[in-house]
């Protein structure tokens, strides 16, 4: 039995919780392979796949580098392995190969609940695999069992002025948590690197249970909220984290949850916060520190931190002109936000050319959970008018909505109305594609990132030196 567990069952209150975590790891030991034994059994033949599609394909080209990429933000650059999704310009995110509704279909769901449970996200990202009710069940008890952060953590989070943001506390916090890193230790005691990737996963299962701990932790100490309750061992992650932010009794915002973590996990490997993730690891940084970095990533406005944008431009709009205004009203303020010199927030990708997926998946959500809600209205009148707009004032390649412009509305319906700390869920469900990935690049022996860049000066010579 995994150690986690048995401190856990050691450490439980009463001999009926106790009985709970044993009697959920027997079965789902006795029976079934653990997320690490299954791991175990896929990476020698991953390896000799890799193997031979190097060999393979290792000398084709995916074609021309143009200057303007480089410029550019490497758009389009083909340059990362990413297993646990790819992203199409068209039909949005694929997760190990499925798309969103698909996931929503196959994954196991919560006694009583309809969305998936993000654990099966998670083995999906890991092993392309979809798990059993059981095995789920038991990542739930393992996660719970590791949710405890360590004492000067606590003392860290405590001691940041409410005013400090949200996600400095986050990343700060994440990054204290590198003090007891299985992979840190392992590496200092000279770990061969065939093994790399089994203290890799013991990090990233606690990064991923402990998360939740310092979520609830800042959010109570920012909004004045009072103690963190209890995690309870017998419940799922996400009723866990909306039990830490106070919600655990609202079936719904548990299943809002449920919904939020699974959606927001992976995108790929290019965006800012998978990429940092990906690059630090390279360096064999530990998850910790690997994962704060992707954090302060997720935490600038074009990325992550859009959802707070977007309820604080909606909610600046709402004060401006009033809860029903008309389409003129909207269209002009949102003419206003561009002739500012601002970007719509929610709005446009990097890579999407069409509406996200996950924008829809919330959307449903809206239509079934509140769809008389002011500000659901809002944002559904806003994806009416805003693309058109957009177009016409013909810079964005795609007009359509992301992700981050349907967030908050769910939120703030619930009544988590603190817009300042959206990014921070976002956080938490991130990290179960980047500790995927890192898993599988210790796995898999990746090297340090180490891509070449140019001066300006450089790139002018060798073309004039060519021409
Ligand atoms: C996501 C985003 C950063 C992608 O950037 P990108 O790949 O450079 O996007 P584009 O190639 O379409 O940008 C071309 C131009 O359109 C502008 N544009 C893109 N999206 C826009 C938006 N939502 N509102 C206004 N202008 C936008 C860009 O700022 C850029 O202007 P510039 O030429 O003056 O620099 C961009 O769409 C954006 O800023 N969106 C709003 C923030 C947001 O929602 N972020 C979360 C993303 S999941």
């Amino acid at each position: 039995m995994a150690s986690h567990l048995r401190l856990a069952i050691k450490k439980s209150a009463s001999p009926l919780a106790r009985s709970a975590v044993q009697a959920r790891f027997a079965s789902s030991a006795a029976k079934q392979p653990t997320l690490k034994e299954r791991l175990a059994e896929l990476i020698p033949p991953t390896l000799e796949r890799v193997k031979a599609v190097r060999a393979e394909h290792g000398k084709k080209s995916f074609g021309p580098v143009i200057v303007d990429q480089l410029y550019g933000g490497m758009r389009g650059l083909p340059a990362l392995i990413w297993e646990g999704s790819v992203l199409d310009p068209d039909e949005g995110i694929r997760f190990r190969g499925k798309t969103i509704p698909e996931i929503q279909a196959a994954l196991p769901k919560a006694p009583g609940g309809s969305e998936p449970l993000p654990e099966g996200l998670f083995w999906l990202l890991v092993t392309g695999e979809i798990p059993t009710a059981e095995q789920v069940a038991g990542l739930s008890a393992e996660w719970a069992a590791r949710a405890a952060i360590p004492e000067f953590v606590e003392e860290l989070i405590d001691r940041c002025p409410p005013t400090l943001h949200p996600m400095s506390q986050f990343s700060l916090a994440v990054t204290a948590l590198n003090h007891d890193s299985a992979f840190a230790k392992a590496y200092a005691q000279g770990i061969n690197k065939k093994e790399y990737w089994g203290p890799t996963f013991e990090d990233s299962m606690d990064l991923i249970a402990k998360l939740p701990t310092i979520a609830g932790r800042i959010y109570r100490n920012v909004y004045g909220k009072g103690k963190l309750p209890a995690i309870d061992l017998q419940k799922d992650y996400s009723h866990n984290l909306a039990n830490l932010l106070g919600f655990g009794e609202n079936h719904a915002f548990v299943e809002l949850m449920r919904l939020y973590l699974t959606i927001h996990s992976d995108h790929e490997g290019g965006n800012v916060s998978a990429h940092t993730g990906k690059l630090v690891g390279s360096a064999l940084s530990d998850p910790f520190i690997s994962y704060s970095a992707a954090l302060n990533g997720l935490a600038g406005p074009l990325h992550g931190l859009a959802n707070q944008e977007v309820l604080v431009w909606l909610t600046k709009m709402q004060a401006k002109i009033g809860t029903d205004a008309t389409d003129e009203a909207v269209k002009e303020y949102v003419w206003a936000t561009l002739k500012g010199g601002q970007v719509v927030p929610g709005y446009g990708h990097a890579v999407l050319r069409k509406t996200d997926p996950r924008y829809i998946a919330q959307r449903e959500f809206a239509l079934k959970h509140l769809p008389d809600d002011k500000l659901f209205k809002l944002v559904a009148q806003v994806y009416k008018l805003v693309p058109d707009i957009l177009l016409e004032a013909g810079k964005a390649k795609n007009p359509w909505p992301n992700v981050d412009a349907h967030s908050g509305v769910l939120l703030t319906h619930y009544g988590l109305d603190q817009m300042g700390y959206y990014t921070v869920l976002f956080g938490v469900s991130r990290a179960f594609g980047v500790t995927a990935q890192l898993i599988w690049d210790r796995a898999l022996g990746a090297p340090l990132e180490r891509p070449k860049s140019y001066s300006t000066e450089a790139i002018d010579k060798m073309f004039k030196n060519k021409n």
